[in-house]
């Protein structure tokens, strides 16, 4: 009998021990954490990847350049970056911007997947893909798309330069704090507001416009394709590829069909 409870307390002992030997164990970082293909880091060890996970609104440490460099070299504008990646790397690819990990569809089977999450969206104007990689105050709240009451309400809406895709353009294409003067501004409400309302004034029924880039943000882990995503992280929808095949008699009905979930979209039904 004593051996028996001897057995047990040995037995106990030994699993305590290991456990407290794996507690202390380096683990390594999630090298690739999404198996997403993409442009790679030119890092030699897992301790120099930046966290995935940056709160929107939480600036990227400008001195890590990621694949900006590449970027750089390969064009200096995003809808030819989107059409590179997806000719390089497929449907689904990502990229570092600086610290900012980044993920890119350009397909619209992977509209139909980010969909299933869209009761995690973040209330983020789809345009604002440059003003968000940089962290601007103006366009970065985390308070989710569902929890707010849009429309666009009778009136007249300005047209925020600031969200005109040569702007976010120049954004994307530069990599240094720019300074807006906007230190305290607080992305409250009302501005989420104002944000999503350009949807109706800045897209127009022409081609060119409709495959405008587009991001979606989401608060929670969500899968595409059958890789994780991280909340938070930037993903751009390469429209331009997802309408391609479509004939213009049916652009904006199909383009509304996929898209109107998108935060602020629920207001194109209205432009011309
Ligand atoms: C990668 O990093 C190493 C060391 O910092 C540098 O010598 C090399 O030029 C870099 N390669 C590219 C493609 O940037
Ligand atoms: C970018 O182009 C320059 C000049 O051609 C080259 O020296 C550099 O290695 C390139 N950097 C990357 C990251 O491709
Ligand atoms: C647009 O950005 C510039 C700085 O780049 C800033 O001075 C200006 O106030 C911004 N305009 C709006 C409408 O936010
Ligand atoms: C986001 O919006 C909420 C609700 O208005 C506000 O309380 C919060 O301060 C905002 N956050 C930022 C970072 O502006």
């Amino acid at each position: 009998m004593l051996l028996v409870i001897l057995y047990f307390v040995l037995n106990f002992a030994g699993f305590f021990a290991f456990l407290a030997i794996w507690n202390r164990l380096p683990k390594p970082k999630p090298f690739d954490y999404t198996t997403i293909p993409g442009m790679k880091l030119n890092v030699s060890t897992a301790e120099e990847i930046p966290e995935l996970v940056k709160m929107p609104g939480e600036k990227v440490d400008f001195e890590f350049k990621g694949n900006f460099e590449e970027i750089k070299n390969t064009t200096s504008n995003l809808r030819d970056l989107l059409d590179f990646l997806n000719t390089k790397y497929g449907p689904l690819s990502s990229f570092w911007w600086s610290t900012r990990y980044t993920v890119v569809i350009s397909d619209e089977k992977f509209l139909v997947e980010l969909k299933k999450f869209r009761s995690n969206l973040v209330a983020i104007s789809p345009f604002s893909i440059g003003s968000y990689l940089h962290g601007q105050p103006k366009y970065c709240n985390s308070t989710k798309l569902n929890t707010l009451k849009t429309s666009s309400g009778s009136q007249k809406i300005h047209v925020d330069q600031n969200l005109s895709e040569d702007v976010q353009n120049r954004l994307l294409m530069t990599l240094e704090d720019v300074d807006l003067g906007e230190e305290d501004f607080r992305c409250d409400v009302p501005q989420i507001l104002e944000n999503l309302k350009q949807c109706k004034v800045q897209l127009k029924k022409t081609r060119k416009s409709l495959s405008r880039p587009l991001l979606v943000v989401f608060d929670t882990e969500i899968w595409v394709d059958a890789h994780p995503i991280p909340k938070f992280i930037p993903i751009i929808i390469h429209t331009s590829e997802i309408i391609k095949a479509w004939s213009d008699d049916e652009l904006f009905p199909k383009y509304y069909a996929q898209l109107y979930w998108l935060p602020g979209f629920s207001m194109i039904t209205e432009i011309s």
